[in-house]
């Protein structure tokens, strides 16, 4: 008998997105209608954020809020080398730098003091990126900020359910912060995402640009800046409605399933686990990812698993070595080493909120099995 395949990731949609969906098809309004609103009602009100624009993923949404700091042709933007490549596209979109600077080696976030070092006379803002849910160092940055007088964009699209130290939800600051729902989020609506921000006219400025540049209270055809269509559909927001809805039951379930993993794990020498959640910072579940032992052929790891029936995948690439960022910049091994020895090192292993007990105990069993039997 072959054994169970388990993916990496799994969404739950249930009878709620179901009914929301076939209501909005029946109501003939499938996009800039009603739901739309709502659901950037219900997901402010999640989070605590005074403001809430649905935009069409949360690439689009970082660019938005990137123009809406003020980034600009020629400007420099400090942010992770440890990230999704989004994160350091957006930059470039607004034809801006991307400026790296290394992670912390406990949080995998950016490191403020590399941060501050990496600071330059064209640099017009940070961009922090909460990695696998965890809340990156914002007391620190905001004071960076302040002192060279910088803008701040937070990607939050890892971080639903996450909280600062203090216990805000991440996404209830002034400045924007930015959501993901693509598939394997902890909120789906199939792709999406969300700028949370603390300023109306912010606001204002992502929902005109994520529609062409029209004003909310223009008439059609009108536009008086240049926009994008980053719009997020009907069908979609009801989708995000019914899962804010849900919310918390999803997120206890990744929490579940992540304390799992950790008492599984425990004990696997040069193992390392995601770091436990410090002072009263809380990470939101996102994505389940270990570092193995260093001297171990991480290839070899994720091949064993898969003959097992195990999806895993290296997770995540340092975006500075990708092709294109070593082309275009000139980047090579050796800048930033914590984040390199992370990246090299680092595979997701399956992780979705309905996850059985014994299915989080095979996956331990299998990688305890297959890290002792691989050469040192
Ligand atoms: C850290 C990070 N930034 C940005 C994005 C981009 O979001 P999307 O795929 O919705 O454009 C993602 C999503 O995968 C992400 O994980």
């Amino acid at each position: 008998m072959s054994a169970e395949q388990i993916p990496l990731a799994k969404p739950v949609l249930g009878e709620e997105e179901e009914r929301a969906v076939v209501e909005v098809l029946r109501s003939g309004q499938l996009s800039l209608g009603p739901r739309l609103g709502e659901f950037e009602r219900d997901f402010a009100s999640a989070v605590g954020a005074a403001h809430a624009s649905a935009v069409s993923s949360g690439t689009a949404g970082l660019h938005l809020a990137l123009r809406a700091v003020g980034v600009q042709d020629g400007d420099e933007v400090v942010t992770s080398p440890f990230s999704f490549v989004a994160s350091a596209n957006v930059v470039l979109l607004e034809r801006a730098r991307p400026v790296f600077a290394d992670i912390d080696p406990l949080t995998l976030n950016l490191d403020p003091d590399a941060a501050s070092a990496a600071i330059g006379e064209r640099t017009k803002a940070l961009l922090p990126v909460h990695i696998f849910g965890y809340p990156a160092d914002m007391a620190a940055f905001d004071a960076i900020a302040a002192r060279h007088g910088l803008g701040v964009v937070e990607d939050a699209c890892e971080a639903l359910g996450a909280s600062y130290p203090g216990g805000d939800a991440v996404g209830s600051r002034p400045n924007p912060a930015v959501f993901a729902f693509y598939a394997n989020k902890q909120l789906t609506t199939g792709e999406g995402g969300m700028v949370t921000t603390g300023d109306a006219a912010v606001k204002q400025r992502v929902d005109s640009e994520r529609n062409q540049g029209r004003a909310p209270n223009m008439d059609w055809l009108d536009h008086d800046r240049l926009g994008f269509n980053y719009r997020l559909s009907d069908l979609a927001c009801a989708i995000g409605s019914a899962q804010v809805g849900r919310l918390a039951r999803l997120l206890s379930s990744r929490a579940r399933v992540a304390a799992l993993y950790r008492e599984a794990l425990d004990g696997i020498e040069g193992l390392t686990l995601p770091c436990e959640d410090r002072g009263d910072a809380t990470r939101g579940w996102f994505v389940f990812v270990v570092q193995l032992p260093r001297d171990i052929e991480r290839d070899e790891v994720i091949r064993a698993l898969a003959s097992r029936g195990i999806q895993s995948k290296p997770y995540l690439p340092a975006i500075h070595l990708m092709s294109f960022y070593r082309e275009r910049f000139g980047h090579r091994e050796g800048e930033f080493p914590v984040c390199e020895d992370v990246a090299a090192r680092s595979i997701a292993l399956p992780f979705f909120p309905e996850m059985s007990d014994a299915q989080v105990e095979r996956v331990a069993g299998e990688l305890r099995a297959v890290l002792a039997r691989a050469p040192a």
